[in-house]
C-alpha cells in the first residue's frame, strides 16, 4: 500500500512510528523533520481532491494552508510543536475551525459590487483592511527575521500589527519598521512596578492601544508542544538556558526593568487591573481573551474601550467552544458601545466575512501568518495577507457587501447539517 493511500490519521501514525524508529536515523534531516512534524500536527489540511505538494516558491501558494506544510518541513520539532499546539486533547483548537465550517454565507446576486470599501477607523486608528496581525510571541523561533519581517510585511500590505509582550523585537523597533502605530499586547509581569515600567515604555514609544491578554492566567497544558520538545534532539541551551530568566532572554520588552524571572501571568489577577492600567497610561484598553456575555458586561462596566473575542487560538482553555460560536453573545452584550475584535481559527476570507457578519469590527490571524513566516520569511507573510485579502474581497462580493463594515447579519446562517470534521 502506498503512503498516499492511507487516511490522514493512519499516515500520521505511520510517520510518527517511522520518525521514532531507528530506521529514521539514516534519513536526511529534512525528511525526519517532515515526518516528525506531520506526525505531530492534529490540524490537518483540507481533504481536497488534488493532492497538495510542498511548494518551493511563495507565489505558488494557493491558500494559507500551503504554507503550513512548508513551515512543518522547515522548523525543528520543538518549534513546530510550539506553533501548532493546542491544549489537552485539542478540542478547542478543532472547535475553532469546526465553528466556521458550521456556518454558511448566503450569496446575493446582481448587486453592483465593483467597488468594495474595506477601510474603517477603530479606536482612533484608520485601518485599510479588517484583517489584522495578532500578537504572537518569539517569532525568531520561526524565522531569523522574526517580528521584523512581520512588521515589514504588515507595512507593505497595510495591515494593523499587534506586538506581543514576549516578542523578540521591541515596540520601538516594531513601530519604526511598521511605519505606523503598532498595538501593544500586554502580559503584566507579576510585580506591578515592573509592569508599569513596561506599559509606560510602550505608550512612550507611540503605541496607542494596550491589549490586555487575560486568557492564560489560569495556565495551559500544551501537550503537542511538549511532545515536539521531547522529539527534538538538538541542544537547546544556546537559546534557552532552562531557567525562568532564560525564558525572557532576547525579549527586549523586559530589558532594563529587572523582570527576568518574574512570572508574567497571574492567576490572582482580577478586573481591578483595568483601573490600574487606566491610572498608569492614557492608551485605549482592549481586553483580549473574552468568550462570554458575562465577561463582556464586566469588561464594559470596568470601562474598557474594546473587547477582543479570543481563546488564544485554542492554546488556553480546553473548553471546546470555538470563538466564532462565542462571538454573537459577546456582540449582543457589547450592544455597539465598543468595537469587538475576534480571532482563533481564521484561515480564509470566508471566515473573515462570517466574523464581520456576526458583528466583529476586525478579525485577527495568528498561525496563518506564522506559517508564511516560517516558510518564506517576510515574503511568506506578505503572500498570506494577499491571499486573505483576495479571498475576503470575493466573499464580500458574494454576499453583496460593498463595505467590509457593512456585512449584514442575514449574510451568515447556521448550516442544517454540520460538515464532516476537518472541512477547511
Ligand atoms: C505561536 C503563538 C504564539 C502566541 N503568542 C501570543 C502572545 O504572546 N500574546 C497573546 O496575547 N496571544 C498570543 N497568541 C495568540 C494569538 O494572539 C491569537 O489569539 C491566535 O493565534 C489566534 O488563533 P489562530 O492561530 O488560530 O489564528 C499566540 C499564538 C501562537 C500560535
Amino acid at each position: 500500500m502506498a503512503l498516499a493511500d492511507l487516511s490522514n490519521w493512519d499516515r500520521r501514525a505511520f510517520l510518527g512510528f517511522l520518525a521514532a524508529s531507528p530506521l529514521a536515523g539514516g534519513l536526511p534531516d529534512v525528511a525526519r523533520r517532515l515526518m516528525a512534524a506531520q506526525a505531530l500536527t492534529q490540524q490537518g489540511t483540507p481533504p481536497n481532491s488534488v493532492q497538495r505538494g510542498l511548494i518551493t516558491e511563495v507565489e505558488k501558494a494557493v491558500d494559507v494552508f500551503d504554507f503550513e506544510a512548508v513551515a512543518q518541513s522547515k522548523l525543528p520539532p520543538a518549534h513546530w510543536g510550539y506553533l501548532a499546539t493546542g491544549v489537552d486533547g485539542e478540542a478547542t483548537l478543532r472547535a475553532n475551525r469546526d465553528g466556521f465550517a458550521r456556518l454558511g454565507l448566503r450569496a446575493r446576486r446582481l448587486v453592483d459590487v465593483s467597488q468594495v470599501d474595506t477601510t474603517s477607523t477603530l479606536l482612533g486608528q484608520a485601518l485599510d483592511h479588517p484583517v489584522f496581525v495578532c500578537p504572537t510571541s518569539s517569532n525568531r523561533a520561526f524565522h531569523p527575521d522574526g517580528e521584523l519581517a512581520v512588521a515589514r510585511a504588515a507595512k507593505a500590505k497595510k495591515h494593523l500589527q499587534m506586538l506581543s509582550t514576549v516578542a523578540t523585537l521591541s515596540i520601538e523597533d516594531a513601530i519604526a519598521a511598521r511605519g505606523e502605530p503598532v498595538w501593544f499586547q500586554f502580559y503584566p509581569p507579576r510585580d506591578w512596578d515592573m509592569a508599569k515600567k513596561m506599559i509606560v515604555r510602550a505608550e512612550a514609544a507611540g503605541s496607542p492601544v494596550v491589549l490586555l491578554t487575560v486568557d492564560l492566567n489560569a495556565g495551559s497544558n500544551r501537550s503537542t508542544m511538549e511532545r515536539g520538545r521531547q522529539m527534538d534532539t538538538r541542544n537547546c541551551v544556546a537559546c534557552h538556558d532552562g531557567t525562568p530568566a532564560g525564558q525572557v532572554r532576547r525579549k527586549p520588552m523586559f530589558d532594563g526593568i529587572g523582570a527576568a524571572g518574574v512570572p508574567y501571568s497571574d492567576p490572582a489577577m482580577t478586573w481591578e487591573i483595568i483601573k490600574r492600567l487606566r491610572d498608569t497610561v492614557k492608551m485605549k484598553v482592549v481586553v483580549k481573551g473574552i468568550v462570554t456575555r458575562e465577561d463582556t458586561e464586566l469588561a464594559l462596566r470596568h470601562g474598557v474601550d474594546g473587547v477582543y473575542v479570543s481563546n488564544h487560538g485554542g492554546r488556553a482553555d480546553d473548553g471546546g467552544i470555538g470563538t466564532i460560536g462565542a462571538l454573537p453573545e459577546v456582540v449582543a452584550a457589547a450592544r455597539g458601545r465598543v468595537p469587538v475584535f475576534m480571532d482563533s481559527g481564521v484561515r480564509r476570507g470566508s471566515d473573515v466575512v462570517k466574523a464581520l457578519g456576526l458583528g466583529a469590527s476586525a478579525v485577527g490571524i495568528g498561525r496563518a501568518y506564522l506559517w508564511g513566516l516560517a516558510a518564506f520569511g517576510q515574503a511568506g507573510v506578505e503572500r498570506v495577507l494577499d491571499l486573505l485579502r483576495a479571498e475576503t474581497l470575493i466573499a464580500l462580493r458574494h454576499v453583496g457587501a460593498t463595505k467590509a463594515s457593512g456585512v449584514p447579519r442575514s449574510a451568515v446562517v447556521t448550516l442544517p447539517v454540520a460538515p464532516p470534521n476537518g472541512r477547511a
